[in-house]
């Protein structure tokens, strides 16, 4: 068991598969108790199976992040289950592929609200919970794929494409990062983001029709180091590119952007002005 780990608990969204299934394992042959999110009820038990017969301690909570309904009974059953939860790696995400605009059960665009909508509610919803498991880690899997949001049409209503869902998507998980670290500093609760690592072989690359350049480990072994390096403790507010700091896009540092987004997100997902 590595350093620190016994009686902490991880949340890796989007651990059913990819990169978040394989820092799940590693995590969970950390010693952490591992909560596996999904919405594969079969593929969430082999996985919680395979972390158990490691030696570890694994459980699977079902949620469609495509409902905000759902997401905030995630978070209700989060804390049912652990009254402290030391990680938490929004990490779910869909890829790039289709050309058709789709949107969630709420109405909104579909990138946009399971990428980063789903993850941000989710987020404020166990900021609580953090806030006393202190210190506590948030990691924002986000992307080197990044396109400026345009708050004039931030649904994407003209000009859809889902490589610039995906881009505008993951941008907005690293103004949520960048201005979450703010609201947080001093708490003991970070908050930090990454571009995993490029074309990994998972299924939204393969889906994309793009030949795979890089593997899920190297790109777990990222999200590892900001989840867990003890060089990075109290680190907060940054944005990686595997394991070495960088500069996302422009729009993230834009102080007046961020708190638009801030803005529109707690009114669309009905949250209380904070
Ligand atoms: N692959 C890369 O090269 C790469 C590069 C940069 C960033 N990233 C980021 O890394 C993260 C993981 O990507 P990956 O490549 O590992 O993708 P993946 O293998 O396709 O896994 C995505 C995970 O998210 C879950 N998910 C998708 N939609 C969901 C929904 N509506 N509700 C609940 N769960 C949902 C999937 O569940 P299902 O299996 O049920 O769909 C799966 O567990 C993403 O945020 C992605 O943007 C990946």
């Amino acid at each position: 068991m590595a350093d620190g780990a016994q009686g902490k608990t991880a949340l890796i969204t989007g651990s059913t598969d990819g990169v978040g299934r394989a820092v799940a394992q590693l995590l969970g042959r950390e010693g952490f108790r591992v909560l596996v999110h999904g919405r594969d009820q079969a593929r969430g038990d082999a996985l919680v199976a395979e972390i158990v017969a490691a030696g570890g301690v694994a459980e699977f909570l079902r949620t469609d992040l495509a409902y905000l309904a759902e997401v905030r009974h995630l978070a209700t059953a989060v804390e049912r289950k652990t009254d402290r939860l030391d990680i938490l790696v929004n990490n779910a995400g869909i890829g790039t592929a289709g050309a058709e605009r789709l949107t969630s059960a709420d109405g909104y665009e579909l990138r946009f609200a399971v990428n980063y909508l789903a993850g941000f509610l989710l987020t404020r919803l166990l900021l609580p919970l953090l806030r006393r498991s202190a210190p506590a880690r948030i990691v924002n899997v986000s992307s080197g794929g990044q396109q400026a949001i345009d708050f004039d049409d931030v649904m994407l209503t003209r000009g859809y494409s889902g490589m610039r869902a995906y881009c505008q998507s993951k941008l907005a998980q690293i103004l949520f990062t960048f201005d979450l670290a703010e609201e947080l500093a001093g708490t003991g609760v970070t908050a930090t983001c990454l571009h995993p690592a490029t074309y990994m072989d998972t299924t939204m690359v393969r889906r994309a029709g793009v030949k795979p350049w890089s593997s899920v480990g190297e790109g777990a072994d990222a999200i590892m180091n900001l989840a867990r390096a003890p060089a990075l403790a109290g680190k907060s507010g940054l944005y990686f590119n595997g394991v070495n700091q960088a500069q996302a896009n422009a729009q993230a540092y834009d102080r007046d952007a961020r708190h638009r987004l801030r803005t529109l997100s707690l009114a669309l997902t009905g949250l209380a002005p904070g």
